[in-house]
């Protein structure tokens, strides 16, 4: 099925941020098997309960990356710019970013985050914090184009990518973005990424199957989302989270499982589950440090120093622009 978004919208009064969400989720209820995107877990509550994840003890990629930064970041500052535009794709808690900003003499730094608000609210605190960085909040979908501040054009740039946020993209969205980072960031630029590496399977599986309950949670808040913003009327105690990974093509799949055969309205429109149904809800991709590094040589960029922990459960590159 494909939706009309601005009839839908108009229809049930909605605004433009709510008419995209509202369009997604009727075409992805509508789809076979069913999805959703994980870029709607973060509302105020599923941010917040994110937060939680990172510090779970079976959730390893937040502290292990922050880990890796904070023995590296000195390393980081000695190879990138002095005096370089630091541009962060996506923004959410600060304590990585901020990192980097202590041990590397950036000259600004550029968030960018589709919530205006919660930028605000960090770029305060940043200047707060460090008062000779100039910050250039913006409001913007970072995986189209946008422009950066003209106050930044002259200066060199460094992406900043962390968290392993590249992997809930398929890889050839991977890939389009590093392209679209590319082109954004321009000639010379350089690029700080956090990629979450293959590892034993019942370490992937704890992580995203956590003993306190916090991931289903999680997963289970877009429903509540749904039923808030778009009246949608899901009952979460007729849907199990479920975490599986698919060795194949190297991913966690997060899934909402329907407890039994059930009819859910979303928006005026029905959609019918058989018992045992999937949403699938994210894909969380696992690289290898040579698959990353293709990822990288096929997309603009090349490897120009890779760090992981002891352990390899988790890596930080450098990327250098190919000419
Ligand atoms: C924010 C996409 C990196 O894939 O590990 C955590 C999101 N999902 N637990 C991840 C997430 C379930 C997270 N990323």
């Amino acid at each position: 099925m494909t939706v009309h978004a601005p009839a839908l919208a108009k229809a049930h009064h909605l605004d433009e941020q709510t008419s995209a969400f509202a369009g997604d989720v009727i075409e992805g209820l509508s789809q076979h098997p069913k999805r959703l995107s994980p870029k709607y877990f973060y509302d105020a509550a599923g941010s917040e309960l994110f937060e939680q994840i990172t510090v779970l003890p079976e959730y390893y990629p937040t502290r292990t990356e922050l880990g890796i930064l904070r023995e590296r970041a000195g390393e980081i500052g000695s190879i990138v710019p002095r005096g370089a535009a630091l541009v962060e794709f996506g923004a959410g808690a600060t304590t990585k970013v901020r990192l980097l900003l202590a041990q590397c003499a950036f000259g600004a730094y550029v968030p960018v985050d589709i919530s205006g608000d919660f930028l605000k609210a960090q770029a305060d605190a940043l200047r707060r914090d460090f008062p000779d960085l100039d910050v250039y909040p913006v409001t913007a979908d970072f995986t189209a184009p946008f422009d950066l501040p003209a106050a930044v054009r002259g200066m060199p740039k460094v992406g900043f990518f962390p968290g392993s946020t590249l992997g809930n993209f398929e890889p050839h969205e991977a890939s389009a973005f590093m392209r679209s980072a590319r082109e954004i960031l321009g000639q010379g630029a350089q690029m700080v990424i956090g990629v979450d590496l293959e590892k034993d399977e019942r370490v992937l599986y704890d992580a995203y199957n956590d003993a306190a309950g916090v991931t289903a949670r999680f997963n289970l808040n877009v429903m509540v989302r749904i039923n808030r913003e778009l009246g949608g009327n899901f009952d979460i105690s007729r849907f199990t989270h479920r975490s599986i990974y698919n060795r194949e093509r190297h991913r966690i799949e997060m899934h909402l499982i329907s407890r039994k055969a059930q009819t859910v309205r979303v928006l005026g429109r029905s959609f019918t589950f058989r018992p045992g149904e999937t949403i699938h809800t994210e894909s969380s991709y696992k690289y290898s440090l040579d698959r990353f590094a293709a990822l990288a040589r096929g997309s603009g960029w090349t490897v120009r120093q890779s760090w992981t922990d002891p352990a390899r459960m988790f890596s930080v590159h450098v990327l250098v622009a190919s000419d």
